[in-house]
């Protein structure tokens, strides 16, 4: 008996070690590239090796991603847009085409980790109406068949993202979970699909948007630690909305038959402006829990094993469309440029680090000149108008960070946004003589006037990589020896049991 607790306790040992030493044994997210002064690759691929994250999702093959993602020991999920679906439907020969470009391509010449490939985005969303019904499946078919030929069909799936609102449940409750009856048929298909090729089912959850979608929504539900009255099912008690959503698809998926069906996290997180709920005190409070689950390795009460987790998003993005709303550009647990935004503890208390070696513009800004106070008003609300469609002014509306501004400072706002969208050229300060260069900080916090990243600048400026690499090669090796004083410890244990 002896022995067994020693063993047991070297394995034990090992495994808390590993932990410690790394920090977070392996964090996942989405890296969008929809900035008009996007973060070099090389930039962003160090951002995330130095925060942990050892899994990555990007919503199309960028060349440049996933040259820069090559031997960094991230694993890569690649997406294929809803645009590109027709014609990768029409024939397997695309689909090839695809799969030899986009990722055989990358796995040969730049070993790049690519493990799944996710075939079109939310395809069923309801405002798409039925556009991509008819092509998800068969694309989703040639793409497989097409990685099956290229010799990966082992190393990478295919999946499809799916929004959450592919089942819904009538009582409220998770264990009345079911697939929209127009897409059951088609569900199951895709599921038994998946299923047979060893694949998994993608889903995106938001606890933001459902709060956002009923005025009459308990706010508090939305996050892990709350206060709100637990959502009771049988036997168990929902305290958030995260789990319920996620045992709804599990009922469905149990009804259906498909109850060992592996399920990963798509997208999920917390917009930090852009929307008076959508700030840095709910988003951290969001994703810090959020990151403690992960970290812990907790899953659902329907299913006990944690999905991977994809965080949605890496940073800020200043070009993404502003339909679902001002939040849509501000899901970054990072800024625009990779610097804190605010702190989360990633593991066993390491904090994030900020992005390193970024270039940026002059440190210049545009405001609204202090001699033009008298000006035409129509004059200035066009300039404003005519600055808010090409910058990005999203932080300007009611609750948002500078939703607070006077009417000067609000002009110049935008006017800075428009100048630093436009790299700072001469003839993007000028607004009918409204608006002056300063080099004077015109922030006021919490709103805080941004100077560009310098995409020029960037190109040589990278340093080595440093050797996170080795140490999480290190990190495999703990693992390895843990699991084989545990497999000795197992051993002896059943010896002596004998
Ligand atoms: C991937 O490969 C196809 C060739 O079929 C190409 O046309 C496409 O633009 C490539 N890139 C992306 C980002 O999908
Ligand atoms: C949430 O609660 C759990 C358990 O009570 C705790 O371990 C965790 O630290 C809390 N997280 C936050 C962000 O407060
Ligand atoms: C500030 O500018 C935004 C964007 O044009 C506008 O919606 C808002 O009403 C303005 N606020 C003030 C105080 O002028
Ligand atoms: C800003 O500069 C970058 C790098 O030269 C360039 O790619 C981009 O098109 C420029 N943007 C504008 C609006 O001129």
């Amino acid at each position: 008996m002896g022995q067994i607790h020693w063993f047991l306790f070297i394995f034990l040992c090992l495994l808390g070690h590993g932990e410690l030493a790394e920090g977070v044994s392996g964090l996942a997210c989405n890296w969008g590239l929809q900035s008009t002064h996007p973060l070099p690759p090389d930039i962003v691929v160090r951002l995330l090796k130095g925060n942990g994250f050892n899994k990555v999702k990007l919503f199309e093959a960028d060349p440049g991603a996933l040259k820069a993602l090559g031997k960094s020991g991230i694993q890569v999920m690649v997406g294929i847009p809803n645009d590109m679906l027709a014609s990768l439907a029409s024939g397997v020969g695309n689909a090839k085409a695809w799969v030899q470009q986009n990722v055989s391509n990358y796995i040969s010449n730049h070993g790049t980790d690519i493990r799944s490939v996710a075939v079109g985005n939310e395809p069923f969303l309801r405002d798409y109406k039925d556009r991509f019904v008819s092509t998800i499946f068969p694309a989703l078919q040639n793409i497989q068949a097409a990685l099956i030929k290229a010799g990966l069909g082992k190393q990478v799936k295919a999946t499809i993202p799916l929004n959450a609102d592919v089942y819904q449940t009538d009582s409220g409750l998770p264990s009345g979970g079911y697939f929209r009856p127009e897409l059951q048929n088609l569900m199951m298909n895709i599921i038994k699909f998946l299923q047979n090729n060893g694949g998994f089912l993608t889903i995106n959850i938001y606890p933001f948007l459902s709060m956002q979608a009923d005025p009459s929504f308990p706010k508090e539900y939305a996050f892990f630690n709350n206060t709100a009255k637990p959502l009771v099912d049988g036997s168990i008690a929902y305290t958030n909305v995260y789990d319920a959503n996620f045992d709804t698809l599990i009922s469905a998926l149990e009804k259906s038959g498909f109850g060992h069906m592996p399920v990963v996290i798509g997208e999920v997180g917390w917009p930090t402006d852009g929307d008076p709920s959508a700030n840095i005190d709910n988003a951290k409070r969001f994703n810090q829990a959020l990151l403690d689950r992960i970290v812990q390795g907790q899953g659902s009460p329907r299913r006990r094993t944690p999905p991977d987790v994809y965080i949605f998003s890496l940073f800020d993005e200043d070009h993404k469309s502003t339909l679902p709303g001002n939040f849509e550009r501000h899901w970054g647990i990072f800024k625009y440029d990779g610097g804190i935004k605010y702190p989360l503890d990633t593991g066993n208390g390491r904090t994030m680090v900020p992005a390193k070696g970024v270039k940026y513009l002059a440190r210049q800004w545009c405001v609204m000149s202090p001699s033009a106070g008298v000006s035409d008003p129509n004059t200035l609300a066009q300039s404003i108008t005519y600055a808010c469609e090409n910058g990005d002014c999203t932080s300007l509306g009611y609750g948002s960070s500078c939703g607070n501004l006077d009417a000067q400072s609000n002009a110049s706002y935008a006017f800075n946004t428009y100048f630093q969208t436009m790299n700072q050229s001469k003839g993007a300060c000028n607004f009918n003589n409204l608006a002056v260069i300063t080099t004077v900080d015109p922030s006021k916090p919490p709103c805080r006037f941004e100077i560009m990243i310098d995409t020029r600048k960037q190109k040589k400026a990278s340093p080595p990589p440093p050797t996170v690499y080795r140490s999480s090669a290190a990190k495999i090796d703990g693992v390895f020896a843990a699991l084989i004083m545990g497999i000795m410890g197992l051993v002896y244990m059943l010896r002596s049991l004998i």
